[in-house]
């Protein structure tokens, strides 16, 4: 109880300086800034900073978790067909779904574009297979290698939209004639589009999270440099905040609003598997509930997608 109390008093004491820095909570409802960013040089920094790769390591290098129940349903679907299989792990990170996939198979390989990532996964296994790699250029791989490719936790998003359809033929190619591809995106009508450092309540939702304000608060008590850094990253990045209706790029809150990335919706989507030569055989929400396709547009917050080549 004490704890929440400080946690309240803490996150006061920040709305208070919010008003002293300026009006962050606009970002959500501007539109149309700047003329974009080189994305992927961008995010390639934010991935590969010391700081930013040290934290995945201490986080996730030997998690076994599942990001959210999208992701659960989409492994568990997926797992009885690809057993033992090759299996790609693109955009490892750390490695917090290595041992998830080493369950489904012991061919397992995996890449990421930051050698900082790849110098942490190697640290806590290093056995395995792992080494740094674009997605967006897998050279090195034979057609038809892989029994199922997965690009976990939104890193589809570090990249520009132009790249998205070239990422997925990519896989396209180097997955098995009845392998799968699974990835996940953010949604650009859910939560984490348009966050802003002092929010009370995430963009799209009607209700304040205690449990969110007072985690936020404690990490900036304990760090006051993350807030500090949240707000300077958000006043460097809001200018790259494009809104093209059906999909847009912004400031992600993860990293202390270092990353700019790319939020899709349900139509677009669908034109992105669809122009990469794939079908989608289930989407499911952070939740784990099945997205309809169909729809126009949807609150989830990201979308967990499990394709099959056309
Ligand atoms: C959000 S992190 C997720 C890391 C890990 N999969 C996890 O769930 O903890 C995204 C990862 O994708 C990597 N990444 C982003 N774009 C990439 C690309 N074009 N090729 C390879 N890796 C990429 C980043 O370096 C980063 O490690």
């Amino acid at each position: 109880m004490n704890l929440l109390v400080i946690a309240v008093d803490g996150f006061v004491s920040a709305s208070r300086f919010v008003h002293w820095v300026g009006e962050f909570d606009e970002l959500h409802s501007q539109q149309g800034w700047g003329t974009g960013v080189d994305t992927y040089r961008h995010n390639h920094a934010v991935f590969d900073d010391e700081r930013i790769a040290a934290g995945y390591e201490r986080l996730n290098a030997g998690a076994t978790r599942f990001l959210d129940a999208g992701e659960q349903r989409a492994l568990v679907t997926v797992a009885p067909r690809c057993r033992g299989t090759s299996v790609l792990d693109v955009g490892v990170g750390a490695g917090r779904t290595t041992a998830l996939l080493q369950l489904i198979s012991d061919d397992y390989q995996a890449i990421d574009y930051s050698p900082r990532m790849v110098a942490a996964f190697r640290r806590h296994h290093p056995g395995l297979d792992c080494r740094v790699a674009d997605a967006r250029d897998l050279v090195d791989v034979d057609a038809g290698r892989h029994g199922l490719i997965l690009f976990s936790n939104n890193g589809i998003d570090a990249l520009a939209h132009e790249d998205r359809v070239g990422v997925l033929e990519e896989f396209r190619r180097v997955v098995a004639a009845d392998g799968v591809i699974v990835f996940s995106t953010l949604n650009k009508s859910g939560p984490s589009f348009g966050e802003t450092p002092f929010q009370l309540r995430r963009p799209t939702q009607q209700s304040v999270s205690l449990r969110a304000l007072a985690v936020r608060t404690l990490r900036w008590l304990i760090d006051p440099r993350s807030a500090v850094r949240s707000v300077r990253n958000l006043r460097a990045h809001r200018g790259l905040t494009i809104d093209h209706g059906r999909w847009a790029v912004g400031p992600l809150a993860a990293h202390g609003f270092a990353p700019v990335v790319h939020f899709t919706s349900v139509p677009d989507l669908r034109d992105t598997l669809a122009e990469a030569g794939l079908v989608p055989e289930a989407v499911f929400d952070e939740r784990g509930r099945p997205v309809d396709m169909g729809a126009q547009d949807c609150s989830a917050d990201n979308f967990t997608v499990i394709a099959h080549a056309a």
